[in-house]
């Protein structure tokens, strides 16, 4: 369920992005994995942070690539992706992390969680977002 959605979500920012045609260079997918946030860390609506991810297995093919990352939560059957509002996009994959500001408008929860889109997307784990 998870990852037929994140491949839809994918297929539609690509779409809506001009992304490049599929071709035999997108099959080699590169999931970045995630190191900040962290579980149970807390941010404040209205504030930055840096997401983190690891960049020391980037295929050579990926280098190039941009990332997209979406802030979600956890909901019955959903990630609930907000996928009209990235919280960061565009940026170099190979860069490492990217700043990002929470909307100050977000209802606080204990069960966000950010997508990083490489070429597949990477979940973090689950943290809280709270009123400034
Ligand atoms: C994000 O990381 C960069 C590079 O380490 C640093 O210059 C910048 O101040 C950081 N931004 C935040 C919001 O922590």
């Amino acid at each position: 369920m998870f990852f037929t959605t994140i491949l839809s979500v994918f297929l539609f920012a690509g779409a809506v992005s001009n992304a490049s045609p599929i071709s035999a260079q997108s099959l080699i997918v590169f999931s970045p994995h995630i190191t900040s946030p962290k579980a149970s860390m807390i941010w404040c609506a209205g504030s930055t942070h840096n997401v983190t991810w690891d960049t020391s297995n980037i295929p050579a093919e990926k280098r190039e690539s941009t990332g997209l990352v979406l802030l979600g939560y956890d909901g019955r059957n959903s990630e609930n992706l907000d996928i009209a509002h990235p919280l960061a996009s565009s940026f170099p994959i190979s860069r490492g992390f990217v700043a990002v500001t929470v909307p100050k408008t977000v209802a606080p929860r204990d069960d966000y969680f950010i997508v990083l889109f490489g070429d597949s997307g990477n979940m973090s784990p689950k943290f809280k977002i709270r009123k400034a």
